[in-house]
């Protein structure tokens, strides 16, 4: 079984942790937050400056807690791809050195793919074939996990994430960043049904998502309302109908494919009500719903070092040479184990 350290640095978390198979030995994540707070969203530039700054502390207190030493590690595992490209460049700049210094095989692995196996520190016996509802800043997907590293996505979002569905909404009521938490805990003194909003259901491909009409919706309610506003009732109704979209087109799309477990994984799995609500369903149709620990479905190393094994113990390593790039699709993550990747042309 593999012991490897894994790289996150994709977006506003600097993590690094080791993982020997499953099985998590060290997991140290390094919030930036705070750092973006004050703009609302993350900038681009500060995090990777940042990265920059905790990147070596983070990685030596990874290492420590461990218990082991780099002659006990088989590879190194880092996101390549996809992400704000500075922030990657750090990662996968300190993945390389440590790969030559230290000899050890690197592997490059997609970010969502490390999304996906969080799922497998959460429950080592899990194996394909599963639905994964990915949630998170960047990403509302249904994917369809036939195999290790084979996916097909069935559904996907046609303009905003949920996350950022949360964290926008989350800036017109002046809740503060990030938007879902804030949200998650205000709906708990609301009325989820005071006010009915659009779900953003789209005809002809039944697992997709659309939450800009939703978000809009919410805009002009809190135009319309005469102050103070109601800000419980308006976050309880934009969480109901938001939870309910994807709960219920993960079940339908769990159904259509045949699969009898789903998997939640990203930011969003966090949610209080989705999660509730994904049991519900999941009891009522007979279908596991599983949600890894929390630890696991926000950014973190873990789930990149998780992936790793696996692709290690499958014979995958990637180049020295690879480069990291800001967009890259999922079903495209083979890409990064060919030895002409890092001369490619990115994909558009
Ligand atoms: O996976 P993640 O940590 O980062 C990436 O985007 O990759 O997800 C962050 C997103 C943010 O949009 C945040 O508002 C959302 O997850 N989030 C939540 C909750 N906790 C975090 N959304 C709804 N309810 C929550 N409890
Ligand atoms: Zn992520």
């Amino acid at each position: 079984m593999p012991v490897v350290l894994g790289i996150e640095t994709s977006c506003d978390e600097t993590a690094v942790a080791v993982v020997n198979d499953r099985a998590c030995l060290s997991n140290i994540v390094a919030s930036q937050i705070e750092l973006h707070r004050q703009f609302g969203g993350v900038v681009p530039e500060l995090a990777s400056r940042q990265h920059l700054e905790l990147i070596n502390a983070v990685l030596d207190r990874a290492l420590a807690e461990s218990g082991l030493s780099w002659a006990e590690i088989d590879g190194i595992a880092v996101t390549v791809a996809p992400g704000l490209i500075g922030a990657l460049l750090v990662g996968v700049t300190c993945a390389k050195t440590l790969a030559l210094v230290h000899g050890k095989p690197l592997i490059g692995i997609h970010h969502l793919e490390g999304h996906i196996c969080a799922s497998f520190l959460s429950k080592p016996d899990l194996e394909p074939p599963f639905l994964c509802l990915m949630v998170s800043g960047g990403h509302s997907s249904l994917i369809v996990v036939k195999d290790y590293g084979d996916y097909e996505i069935v559904g996907k979002t046609r303009d905003d994430a949920a996350g950022e569905a949360f964290d926008k909404v989350a800036r017109l009521l002046d809740l503060g960043y990030p938007g879902g938490p804030a949200i998650d805990r205000m709906a708990r003194q609301g009325n989820p049904h005071a006010y009915p909003l659009p779900q953003g259901k789209i005809s002809d491909a039944p697992f997709d998502f659309s939450f800009s009409g939703l978000k809009t919706a919410v805009l002009r309610l809190t135009e319309k309302l005469p102050p103070p506003l109601p800000i419980p009732d308006i976050a309880a109704s934009f969480q109901q109908t938001i939870t309910e979209a994807l709960a219920s087109r993960s079940i339908g799309c769990a159904i259509t494919n045949n699969l009898n477990t789903i998997v939640a994984v990203g930011g969003v799995a966090a949610n209080s009500e989705l999660r509730q609500k994904l049991m519900t369903k999941g009891e009522e149709n007979g279908i596991s719903v599983i949600f890894p620990e929390l630890k696991y479905c926000t950014d973190n190393g873990a789930m990149i070092a998780c992936a790793g094994a696996l692709r290690l113990s499958r014979g995958f390593t990637s180049d020295l040479t690879i480069a990291a790039r800001s967009r890259l699709s999922l079903e495209e993550c083979g890409l990064i184990y060919r030895h002409d990747y890092q001369c490619a042309q990115p994909p558009h």
